[in-house]
């Protein structure tokens, strides 16, 4: 299994503090914000990490991060040039990924669950994790049928259909070189992971689990904040059990 830290785009939600800096190096709490997606996958026993990062910003991830000899892994480095979707980092990604399967997880999310379990026992199609949120509206969201089923995947619906959304973290198996191939622009302009989630949820192929702990996108003033007191909460609490 191949890991991807998705970490390009240009923040702008949060400027001021993106306008010098990436929003993936800001810092939570005690580490720059790129470490949790990096320890999610690292945790999971993934070796192979490619850092997709924006052009901008290249050396600096490059400095914090290096050869990843340090971590026991190996990092590779690729550059998106212009912000054009989630799903475009399987194209980006081609010849790293090989003929591997691929976990894919977002440079602004914070997962508390540890996820080995998961990727280590995946074998083939997709799999998503979706959580309860009070803004479903801010991301990807499921539909579920009367048996709890999901049915279809909405990208940032105006009226969602149920309060889950999918979470930055993307488990697939090989085909998704392939798949990516024939997906269509969205209406924004680019290539959306939703509709890659479409085209497995579509095969019978993508498995949808709950996240049970805290997961935090902190793309936003608030939710930035919010990760940063959780993180500051945790640590607090390691260190009174010692
Ligand atoms: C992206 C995805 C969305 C997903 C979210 C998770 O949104 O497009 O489907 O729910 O990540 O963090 P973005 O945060 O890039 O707006």
């Amino acid at each position: 299994m191949k890991g991807i830290i998705l970490a390009g785009g240009h923040g702008t939600r949060l400027r001021p503090l993106t306008l010098v800096t990436s929003k993936q190096l800001l810092p939570i709490y005690d580490q720059p914000m790129i470490f949790y997606p990096l320890q999610t996958l690292l945790k999971a026993g993934i070796k192979e990490v490619l850092v997709i990062v924006a052009p901008d910003h290249a050396r600096d991830f490059l400095k914090l991060l290096s050869s990843g000899q340090e971590l026991g892994c190996k990092f590779s480095y690729e550059v998106q040039d212009e912000p054009n979707g989630l799903a475009q980092a399987f194209v980006i990604g081609k010849n790293f990924i090989g003929h591997d399967n691929v976990t894919l997880i977002l440079g602004d999310n914070i997962f508390e669950d540890d996820f080995a379990q998961a990727i280590q026992s995946f074998k083939q199609g997709g799999r998503v994790f979706v959580k309860k949120v009070p803004d479903p509206a801010r991301f990807g969201v499921a539909e579920f049928d009367q048996d709890g089923k999901v049915i279809s995947i909405e990208e940032k619906p105006k009226q969602p259909k149920s309060d889950y959304a999918v979470t930055g973290l993307y488990i697939y198996d090989n085909t998704v070189v392939e798949k990516v191939k024939n997906l269509k622009l969205s209406d924004r302009g680019e290539l959306e992971i939703t509709d890659l989630n479409n085209v497995y949820l579509k095969e019978g192929s993508l498995d949808v689990a709950v996240v049970k702990g805290k997961w935090l996108d902190t793309g936003t003033f608030e939710s930035l904040f919010e990760a940063i007191t959780f993180v500051r909460d945790q640590r607090l609490n390691e260190q009174n059990k010692k």
